[in-house]
């Protein structure tokens, strides 16, 4: 997962320490786990709204939320009650049968979005590897020989799987995996220019683009939010020269952009999008949503075992049915404006440190002159204050909270920041 990923960049050494929090890396605490994440030093043992609680009895307010996915916060009452019933009920099936849950789900989500029909899987590079492969099935099924290109953006991130690392836009996640997927080509995040010289390229090498795969707001690359006029313009190029333009919302989607899809910001439609993250809720499920022009998979053309099983396809629907009855969407947008102020603030207050602030709703950023202080450092220290923080590219340290922070929690996380930039 890239979001951990960005963890393992925190260490520069296994077993590096920093103040009193260190990784637990490759340390002998936990010799049967592969060694892909450089952990922190850290294990929680319950959590509770927007608080998690280590085994000391520490209480830390969680503006990670498990990296943009505990949505309803943690250990929520509906979800808990509802989980519960579906356990005593039934937990798993496969999808060679029609599962009642999976059908109201899809139901849900496209009644209140721009899609019309669903396939579900597990996870966010799941979901994008569908897209890949379904973008492909389209360029096969539109081209007349020439070879199918897919676009996607420099800096982006679409998950660790071969196709969706070949999608992601930073060489430094694919260096040691060599040879990518062949078909990926990239230009550069809001720069339309850029989109045109690739388009033209192919055309003249006898290619084609298929589609494009893009976040409309980027989160791992550093909370870059998606510019409307560019969008607006890609759209147009992908209506122009009959390719799928896909949106990876598996960070962006339900809720966290204080619009319930990521693309709304935006005033285009993708012809599809991917979700996965906040979904569930904090149990994994995945899902690509598609118009009725991108519905070409076929019986046989993919699946996925766990993918909408009713366990997760419940705790989907709770998730999404909680953020409606609750009128959760409101709260990121105030809570959102309250936490741009207050970075607004804490910038005017720290000038050295802060080069400024991005994002939208309660996916937001802090970019830290690399300079004065490191974004990594700062997740750190915010340990120390009892805050959970996470870095993202471009040393941004980022805050993606539960969808159900108050007002007074939002104020304490901006408190607590505060005390951390005049430590440095
Ligand atoms: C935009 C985006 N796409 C895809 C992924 C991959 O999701 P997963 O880790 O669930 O495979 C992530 C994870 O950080 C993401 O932020």
């Amino acid at each position: 997962m890239k979001s951990l990923g960005s963890v393992v960049e925190l260490v520069d050494a296994p077993h590096s320490k920093c103040g009193t929090f260190g990784y637990v890396g490759s340390s002998p605490t936990a010799p049967t786990l592969m060694n892909t994440y450089s952990r922190f030093d850290i294990s929680f043992q319950r959590g509770k709204g927007c608080w998690l609680w280590d085994k000391t009895g520490k209480k830390y307010l969680d503006a990670v939320a498990g990296i943009a996915t505990c949505s309803l916060g943690h250990s929520d009452k509906v979800l808990r009650r509802k989980l519960s019933d579906q356990l005593k009920k039934i937990q798993h099936i496969s999808n060679l049968y029609k599962i009642e849950e999976q059908e109201h789900l899809s139901q849900w989500l496209t009644k209140n979005s721009c899609a019309e029909s669903v396939f579900f899987c597990n996870s966010g590079a799941e979901a994008n590897e569908s897209a890949i492969k379904l973008i492909k099935k389209y360029g096969n099924s539109v081209n007349q020989g020439e070879e199918s290109i897919i676009l996607a953006a420099e800096s982006s991130f679409h998950g660790r799987t071969l196709a969706t690392l070949s999608a992601t836009g930073q060489p430094k996640y694919q260096k040691g995996f060599e040879p990518m997927v062949k078909g990926f080509k990239f230009f550069k995040y809001n720069d339309i220019d850029s989109v045109k010289e690739i388009v033209e390229e192919c055309e003249n090498n006898s290619q084609k683009v298929s589609g494009v795969l893009i976040e409309p707001i980027q989160g791992e690359g550093g909370v870059i939010p998606g510019n409307k006029i560019f969008f607006q313009q890609l759209r147009a190029i992908c209506d122009a020269y009959n390719a799928l333009l896909i949106f990876d919302e598996v960070q962006s989607g339900v809720g966290r952009t204080g619009r319930m899809w990521g693309y709304e910001n935006l005033e285009i439609e993708p012809d599809g999008f991917t979700l996965a993250k906040g979904l569930g809720g904090g149990h994994p499920i995945g899902a690509l949503l598609v118009k009725e022009k991108a519905n070409i998979f076929s019986p046989g053309d993919h699946a996925s075992t766990f993918g909408g099983n009713p366990f997760a396809c419940k705790a989907a629907l709770t998730v999404l049915e909680e953020i409606s009855k609750r009128n959760i969407i409101n709260n990121v947008l105030l809570r959102g404006d309250q936490l741009s102020a207050g970075f607004e603030e804490l910038s005017k207050k720290f000038p050295n440190i802060i080069r400024g602030k991005r994002g939208l709703g309660l996916i937001q950023g802090l970019v830290i002159n690399e300079e004065y202080a490191d974004a990594k450092k700062i997740t750190l220290k915010a340990f120390e204050k009892g805050l959970l923080v996470v870095p993202a590219g471009g040393n941004v340290v980022r805050i993606v909270p539960p969808l159900v922070i108050s007002r007074r929690e939002v104020q304490i996380l901006l408190d607590k920041l505060n005390s951390i930039f005049e430590e440095i």
